[in-house]
């Protein structure tokens, strides 16, 4: 069964290996990239999925989103973490091709609306660009397969926070944004950090991709130089979590990811802005804010091993076309 995806993202070193993992497996069909704010700004984003497609030949479209959360200040660009180009500052062509002319949110409602039921959403990036689609046309919500998320953490496996002790980059980023998404009545599955936290992507891992894959991994060993450098100043570690291609992994085989049921809201300012909480508890209470929601699943465990071994061989596959 082939999974049709938009990809909304915010291209990023994670987010070229969820990409390019998107594209090379069969099972997935990458219709478009959405383009977000977030690990850059909104221009080098979507500069960046141009080069992408150019470079790699993918068919897909890419369409330019939001360069700025709903309603909080934005926080600016993860430097420190991608690079100032985003792609760990390797030397890259100026791609010659262009986007869509429409915004990625009126894409993404277009192209839901044109495909009832068959559209699945992943998101690895700011929420904003799926908020501003459901606050422009709310009745996508019940035309759309799935949304898929790479955001948020809830603790499991004291997994609490990445770019606050207790937010996630993606969810702080626009945790307004996040909220309408989360609680909206679509089916929503979350991959967090509960999850992206337990898989890792070992600098032997990452040569062996080097090794096997071609051009393409080739490419993913050149700019991960950069994130594998944060990440062994940062927490002394010799490789990097499996944020965005968790996400697809999910498309791909959910059964890698046990899930939990339950209702999610975000915090949305204060010292916990960007918090996500899950009820899954069946308590009654006189004041919920999470009683009329719809409930959603958030992964609270993974098959680390599936997804490693996924990955590599939907890599090794595409690289040796
Ligand atoms: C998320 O934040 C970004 O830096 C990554 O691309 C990923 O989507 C992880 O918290
Ligand atoms: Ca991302």
């Amino acid at each position: 069964m082939n999974a049709k995806i938009i990809l909304d993202t915010d291209p990023g070193i994670d987010d070229a290996m969820a990409i390019l993992f998107a594209e090379a497996n069969p099972n997935v069909e990458l219709v478009a990239l959405t383009t977000v704010f977030g690990n850059t700004e909104i221009d080098i984003s979507t500069r960046n999925a141009l080069y992408l497609k150019q470079r790699f030949g993918f068919k897909c479209d890419v369409a330019k989103g939001a360069s700025k959360p709903l309603k909080r200040p934005p926080v600016g660009a993860s430097i420190a973490v991608h690079g100032e180009n985003g792609f760990g500052n390797v030397d890259m062509k100026e791609p010659t091709i262009s986007a869509d002319p429409r915004a990625a949110h009126q894409y993404i409602i277009d192209t839901v609306k044109a495909s009832p039921n068959e559209i699945t959403l992943v998101a690895v990036g700011p929420l904003t660009n799926l908020a501003l689609a459901l606050i422009e046309a709310p009745e996508i919500r019940g035309l759309v397969k799935e949304v898929v998320i790479m955001g948020g953490a809830f603790g499991t496996h004291e997994h609490t926070g990445n770019v606050t002790p207790f937010a996630e980059a993606n969810v702080h980023d626009d945790p307004h944004a996040a909220d309408v998404v989360f609680t909206a009545d679509w089916p929503v599955t979350v991959i967090g950090l509960d999850v992206t936290h337990e898989t890792f992507f070992s600098t032997d891992y990452i040569d062996t991709l080097r090794d096997t894959c071609g051009e393409v991994g080739e490419f993913m060993w050149d700019i991960s130089r950069f994130y594998l450098d944060f990440y062994k100043s940062r927490m002394g570690v010799n490789g990097c979590f499996v944020h965005d291609p968790s996400a697809i992994a999910y498309v791909i085989n959910p059964s890698l990811f046990t899930l939990r049921e339950g209702p999610i809201r975000v915090v949305c300012d204060g010292p916990a802005e960007g918090l996500t909480l899950q009820k899954y508890k069946q308590t009654q209470h006189k004041t919920d804010e999470w009683a009329d929601k719809k409930p959603q699943q958030v992964a609270v465990a993974v098959n680390d091993q599936g997804v490693l071994d996924l990955y590599l061989d939907s890599m090794t596959q595409y690289g040796n076309r």
